[in-house]
């Protein structure tokens, strides 16, 4: 995993906007995000793949595919995943990036899982992404406070025992989101002009409201749906993995799966929404910290732009 150095605190937004800590940190649940000041998104997914790299002994050559989960892509093209085989010199693989905005970590896993099931590949390196401070208004109350930068990524490896990886999974997509959460300018529909960057078309825009009301009940929904299908209590599950992006939506669904608050992998606090990389995020900061073991079983669930949901049993393999 990557995050830059740089922290902008509760603090700092009450000095730029009409905020407060407190408004922010019960609303939320964040407290500090990070912000990359020079560089872009392929530079904090870079610096993810060499950490694991390095952590996992990993030789560069081994890799077969990159799937790079972004809405934040250093450009259109040439894709991120082609700029990160380059710098990390993953000379036999192929890739590509995956859009699903908060969804993305988890569609980009299953794709990374499809993969390896199609018995063609044996290492998928799925890696999630975003620098959110390059499409972020900053004069904008309403999401300013809600966002950061981050890189995370997982490895995806073949094995012949079943009972260990992706068990599951139930993923969605709802185009009549597409109003509630979006950035209208830049692509082919609105290319950039002077006037599209007037009426900062180049932002995030969110119905925070909206969006709020369907995460809770998509995430929520989701999540229970995946354990009643594979016949799962609370205590079964060993965590629930969910997208960082209101503490009040992670909550919500934990209880919904009859989960214990020790039981909800959660580090929003220290990040905010990072968009892509939040579900990685969290695995590698839990797996570092020794608090997930070889069997356990895991949910990861995720809701964004477009709208985009679902959640994925998965059994940690290592
Ligand atoms: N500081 C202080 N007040 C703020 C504020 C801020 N940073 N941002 C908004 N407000 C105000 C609003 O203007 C509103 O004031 P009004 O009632 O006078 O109009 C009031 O706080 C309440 O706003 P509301 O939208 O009801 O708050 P909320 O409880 O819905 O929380 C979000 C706002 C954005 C935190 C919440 O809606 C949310 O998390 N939405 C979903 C985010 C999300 O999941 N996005 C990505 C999908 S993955």
């Amino acid at each position: 995993m990557y995050v830059p150095d740089k922290v902008l605190t509760n603090a700092y937004f009450e000095s730029i906007v009409d905020t407060t800590d407190e408004w922010i940190t019960t609303r939320t649940g964040i407290k500090e995000r990070r912000m990359l000041e020079n560089g872009a998104t392929s530079d904090l997914a870079t610096k993810a793949a060499e950490d694991l790299i390095k952590n996992h002994n990993l030789k560069p050559e081994e890799i077969d595919a990159i799937i790079v989960a972004t809405v934040t892509p250093d450009m259109f093209f040439p894709a991120t995943a082609c700029l990160i085989q380059e710098r990390i010199g993953a000379v036999n693989a192929w890739g590509f990036d995956l859009s699903a905005a908060c969804s993305g970590f988890l569609f980009a896993f299953q794709a990374g899982c499809s993969l390896i099931e199609s018995g063609q590949y044996k290492k998928v390196l799925v890696i999630g992404a975003d620098k959110m401070t390059a499409i972020t208004d900053y004069t904008d109350r309403n999401n300013c406070i809600l966002f950061g930068d981050a890189g995370a990524a997982i490895l995806l490896e073949r094995s012949e025992d079943l009972s260990l990886g992706l068990q599951d999974f139930i993923l969605r997509i709802d185009g009549s989101g597409k109003d509630k959460l979006y950035m209208l300018g830049g692509g082919s529909l609105n290319p950039p002009t002077k006037e599209t960057v007037d009426k900062k078309m180049h932002y995030i825009y969110q119905d925070g409201k909206a969006v709020f009301k369907v995460a809770v009940k998509g995430m929520a929904d989701v999540s229970y749906e995946l354990m009643q299908k594979n016949g799962l209590t609370g205590d079964d599950v060993a965590f629930l993995v969910p997208h960082q992006a209101n503490m009040r939506i992670i909550d919500a669904t934990g209880e919904r799966m009859g989960l214990s608050r020790e039981k909800v992998m959660r580090n929003i606090d220290k990040y905010g929404n990072t968009t892509a990389a939040t579900i990685p995020l969290c695995l590698v900061e839990y797996y570092r910290d020794g608090k997930i073991k070889k069997g356990d079983k895991l949910v990861l669930s995720a809701f964004g732009a477009g709208y985009t949901w679902g959640a994925s049993l998965v059994v940690w393999a290592i």
